[in-house]
C-alpha cells in the first residue's frame, strides 16, 4: 500500500517544485514585459497627443500668441500620466512649461534630430519619460516635449508580479490540496485494510465459540451465498474463520434444510460391558476424531458398525442412540455384523486387500473371492440403511473411507438426488499399482457413484485420474477436476483433513510443567529426563520398528543420551486378527526388549512400550510432557497425530518429527521432515530435536499452531459442502432446463 501511495505523492512533489521554479523565472521576465508595454503606450499616447496639438502649437507660434500656448500645454497636462509639457526652442530654451514642470529640467536634455525620440531621466527619485516631437514653423524649429511620469510603471509590474505570484500560489496549494486529499484517501483505505487485518488476526487469536462472532460470520456466509448465486462458484475458504457455528451457518444457509448423514465402518462411541458395567470408549481412530467435531456442529445420523460387545444394549428399538452420551447433538444408528461377515468385509477385502494396495508398506495385498462377496453385501447394507434413514430425498451422505467404495454408487440408485460426499482417508496409489485389485473397475464404478470425491493430496487425485483413465470408460476434465461416467459427474478434489480447533481434549489440561511431572512421575523417570513421543495404532504403516531403531543408532553414536533420553511409545492394539498386525506387535516387543538390554539397565529402560489403547484426555497429556512427538508413517494418508500433537501445545514449545510421506508433511513445513526408511537420518533428527534451541522451537511451533488452527476439520467440512451446494445449484439448473427442453 506504501508503495502504491508513494508513486503518485512523487509526482505532486514534482509538480509543487516545478510551479516554484516557473514562479521564480517568471516573476522577472513579467517585470520586463510589462516595462515594454508600458513604456509603448506612453510612448504611444504622447504621440497621440503630439498628432493632436501639432497644428494648433504650430498656429500660436505663428501667431505669437503665448496665452494660447499655455492653454493648450495645461489642457493636454490635466492627463494623469502626463507630468508637464512645454517647448524647446533651437538655442535651447525652455518655453511655455507647464505648472508641474521639474524645475530641474532643461532642454539640452532633448535630442535635438529630425524625428521624434523618448530618453528616461530621473527627478526626485522618479523616473520620467521625455518624449520630444520636432515642430517646425518658417524655417524655426522647435521641440515639443511631453514628460510622462513613469513610476506607474512600478506600480503596474508591481501588481502584475504580485498576481503572477498569487496566481502560481494558488496552484501550488490546489496541487497541494489534491496530494493532500489523494493521501488522506490513500491513508484511509490502508488503515481500513490494517484495521481489518488487525481485526482478522485478533479474531482468528480467540477461536470463537458457538455464540461468538455471529454477524460477522453471518456477513461472511452472505457474502458466499451471493456469490454463489452470481454463478462464480469462487468462494475462498480462507474468507472464513472456521468454528463449529461457521460450519453450521453455513450449512443451514447454503443447504437449508439439508438433513445429513455420516457412514463410516468404525463408530464414534463404542459400548462395552467390563465386570458387568457398561462403559463408553472413543476409538483410536483419525476419521473419528475428525468427523465426530463436524457432525456435533452439525446434527444428523451416523451410520457406523455397531461393534462394542454392549453396543446392542445400549441401543432403541431402530438401532439408535443419542451421542455423544450425556449430551446428545446426532443419532448413532449402528449396524450388525456377523463375524463371519466381518471377517470377510473388513479384515479380509478392506485391510489385506485394500489397505495395502493403497499404502506402500511393503506388505503384499491379498484378494479372496469370498471376502469381495462380504464387501459387497455390507455395502449393500449400509446403502439400505441409508435409504432407510434418510426422510428427504436428497440427503447429504458423507461416505467414510475404503470399506465403502461400493456404497456411493449404491446409494445413488437408491436415492437418485442425493448429494453423496465420498471422503478416501488413505492413499490413492498409481494405476499400476491398483492395477493388481481384481475388482477394480467395480471400485472405480463405485466411487463414481458420489457427487463428490475427496482426498488428503492433489497428488491422490492425479493418481486417482490416472486409475480412472485405464480402467473405465469415462470423460476426464482435469481442468474443472471431474470425471463423467454413465451420464454421471464426480468431482474430484483434494480436500487435507484435520483436526478440530481448539481440541475437545485440551479442556481441563493441566500446566505444561504439571503434565511434564506427573507423566514423568507416573513413568518413574527422573525430573529432568528428555522426553519423545509416538502415540498411534499398532499398524505396519507407521513405521514404529523404524522409529525404534532410530532411538538405538541415536543411543549408540551418541550415548551421552543414555539415561537422560526416553521414548515412549503408546500403540492401541488395531486388527490384531491379521498376521500382518499381530506379528508387528511381537516383532515390536522384542526389539524394544532387545534395545533396552542393550542401552539400558535395571532402573533405566530407554524404550518404553504401552500397548494398550489411551483415551484423548491421556494422549494429550503425554504430548504435553514431551519434547518431540515422533511421527515416522512409511505411508499415511494424512495423520492426524501430528496435528493433534501441535494444537496440544498451547505454550509453542516442543518438537515434531515427521515422516515425508505423510500428507500432514506438506502443511507442517516446520517440523524436522524425514525419511523413515533412513536410519540415521531420523536418528540425527532426533539428536537435533533434542538440541533444538528454545527460541527455534517456538518459532517452529508457532507457525505450525498457525497453520493447524486455520486449516482445521470444520474447514475440511465446509470446504466440501461449499463444494456440494455448489453442485447442487448445478443440478437444479440443469433440471429446470430439461424440463423447459422436454416442453
Ligand atoms: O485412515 C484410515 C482409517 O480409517 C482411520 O480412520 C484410522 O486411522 C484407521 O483407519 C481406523 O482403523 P480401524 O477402524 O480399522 O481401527
Amino acid at each position: 500500500m506504501l508503495l502504491r501511495m508513494a508513486r503518485p505523492i512523487q509526482y505532486l512533489g514534482i509538480g509543487f517544485v516545478v510551479i516554484v521554479i516557473l514562479g521564480l523565472a517568471i516573476a522577472p521576465f513579467s517585470k520586463r514585459l510589462i516595462e515594454q508595454w508600458s513604456r509603448s503606450d506612453v510612448e504611444a499616447r504622447s504621440r497621440l497627443v503630439y498628432n493632436a496639438i501639432q497644428n494648433p502649437v504650430v498656429r500660436a507660434i505663428a501667431d505669437g500668441d503665448a496665452s494660447r500656448m499655455s492653454s493648450i500645454f495645461e489642457g493636454v497636462a490635466l492627463d494623469e500620466r502626463i507630468l508637464a509639457v512645454g517647448l524647446c526652442d533651437d538655442g535651447g530654451r525652455l518655453l511655455y512649461p507647464t505648472r508641474l514642470m521639474p524645475a530641474t529640467f532643461t532642454c539640452d536634455k532633448v535630442a535635438r534630430s529630425e524625428a521624434e525620440s523618448f530618453a528616461t531621466i530621473i527627478n526626485d527619485g522618479r523616473r520620467i519619460m521625455v518624449g520630444a516631437f520636432p515642430i517646425v514653423e518658417r524655417n524655426q524649429k522647435a521641440y515639443l516635449v511631453i514628460l510622462t511620469d513613469l513610476s506607474f510603471i512600478d506600480a503596474r509590474s508591481g501588481e502584475a508580479q504580485a498576481f503572477v505570484v498569487i496566481a502560481l500560489a494558488g496552484v501550488a496549494i490546489a496541487v497541494a490540496g489534491v496530494a493532500a486529499i489523494f493521501v488522506i484517501v490513500l491513508l484511509r483505505g490502508w488503515m481500513g485494510s490494517l484495521r481489518r487485518a488487525i481485526e482478522d488476526v485478533r479474531s482468528g487469536a480467540l477461536p470463537s465459540t458457538a455464540s461468538g462472532n455471529k454477524s460477522s460470520i453471518d456477513g461472511q456466509i452472505k457474502k458466499l451465498l451471493s456469490e454463489i448465486e452470481l454463478g462464480r462458484e469462487t468462494i475462498r475458504s480462507e474468507q472464513i474463520e472456521w468454528s463449529p457455528a461457521a460450519l453450521q451457518k453455513l450449512l443451514h444457509k447454503l443447504l437449508p434444510g439439508a438433513e445429513v448423514l455420516v457412514v463410516s465402518n468404525r463408530e464414534p462411541y463404542i459400548h462395552n460391558c467390563n465386570d458387568g458395567k457398561i462403559s463408553v470408549q472413543t476409538p483410536a481412530s483419525g476419521l473419528v476424531s475428525a468427523l465426530e467435531p463436524v457432525i456435533r456442529a452439525c446434527g444428523g445420523t451416523w451410520i457406523a458398525h455397531g461393534s462394542g460387545g454392549a453396543d446392542r444394549e445400549t441401543v432403541d428399538r431402530d438401532d439408535k442412540i443419542g451421542v455423544p452420551p450425556g449430551d446428545p447433538s446426532y443419532a448413532l444408528r449402528r449396524i450388525w455384523i456377523t463375524e463371519e461377515e466381518q471377517d470377510g468385509y473388513y479384515y479380509g477385502l478392506a485391510n489385506e486387500g485394500l489397505w495395502p494396495l493403497c499404502h506402500i508398506a511393503f506388505v503384499r495385498p491379498q484378494f479372496r473371492e469370498a471376502d469381495w462377496r462380504f464387501y459387497e453385501t455390507i455395502n449393500e447394507r449400509f446403502a439400505d440403511a441409508v435409504a432407510q434413514e434418510a426422510k428427504t430425498e436428497n440427503p447429504i451422505v458423507l461416505v467414510q473411507d475404503y470399506h465403502f467404495a461400493l456404497a456411493p454408487r449404491m446409494i445413488r440408485q437408491r436415492l437418485p438426488k442425493a448429494t453423496i460426499i465420498t471422503f478416501w482417508h488413505i492413499p490413492w496409489p498409481n494405476a499400476e499399482t491398483f492395477s493388481i485389485c481384481p475388482w477394480k473397475e467395480r471400485i472405480i464404478e463405485g466411487l463414481l457413484g458420489s457427487t463428490i470425491l475427496g482426498f488428503h493430496t492433489q497428488f491422490h487425485c492425479n493418481n486417482f485420474f490416472e486409475t480412472v483413465d485405464r480402467f473405465v470408460e469415462s470423460r476426464i476434465d482435469r481442468e474443472h477436476a471431474s470425471v463423467a461416467s454413465g451420464g454421471h459427474e464426480t468431482l474430484v478434489r483434494a480436500y487435507p483433513i484435520s483436526i478440530e480447533w481448539p481440541p475437545k481434549a485440551l479442556v481441563g489440561q493441566p500446566p505444561i510443567d504439571e503434565c511434564r511431572r506427573q507423566v514423568r512421575q507416573s513413568l518413574g523417570l527422573a525430573a529432568d529426563t528428555r522426553l519423545a513421543v509416538g502415540i498411534e495404532r499398532f499398524d505396519y504403516t507407521k513405521g514404529i520398528l523404524d522409529r525404534m531403531r532410530a532411538v538405538d543408532d541415536l543411543l549408540i553414536r551418541v550415548p551421552a543420551w543414555r539415561r537422560r533420553f526416553t521414548f515412549v511409545q503408546v500403540a492401541a492394539p488395531t486388527r490384531s486378527k491379521l498376521s500382518s498386525y499381530s506379528n508387528l506387535q511381537n516383532e515390536a516387543v522384542a526389539l524394544a526388549e532387545d534395545i533396552n538390554a542393550r542401552h539400558g539397565d535395571g532402573a533405566y529402560q530407554p524404550i518404553r512400550l504401552l500397548v494398550r489403547h489411551h483415551e484423548a484426555e491421556e494422549v494429550f497429556k503425554l504430548f504435553r510432557a514431551a519434547d518431540v512427538c515422533i511421527v515416522s508413517s512409511l505411508h499415511d494418508g494424512m495423520n492426524l497425530v501430528a496435528k493433534e500433537f501441535v494444537a496440544a501445545r498451547d505454550d509453542d514449545d516442543g518438537v515434531l518429527v515427521l515422516s515425508s510421506f505423510t500428507g500432514a508433511a506438506r502443511e507442517l513445513s516446520e517440523a524436522l521432515i524425514v525419511n523413515p526408511y533412513n536410519t540415521l537420518e531420523m536418528s540425527s533428527a532426533l539428536d537435533v530435536a533434542l538440541q533444538m534451541p528454545a527460541s527455534e522451537r517456538q518459532e517452529r511451533m508457532r507457525l505450525m499452531r498457525l497453520q493447524v488452527r486455520e486449516r482445521n476439520v470444520y474447514r475440511w467440512a465446509g470446504r466440501m459442502l461449499i463444494d456440494a451446494a455448489a453442485s447442487r445449484q448445478r443440478r437444479r439448473i440443469l433440471d429446470i432446463s430439461e424440463a423447459n427442453h422436454a416442453r
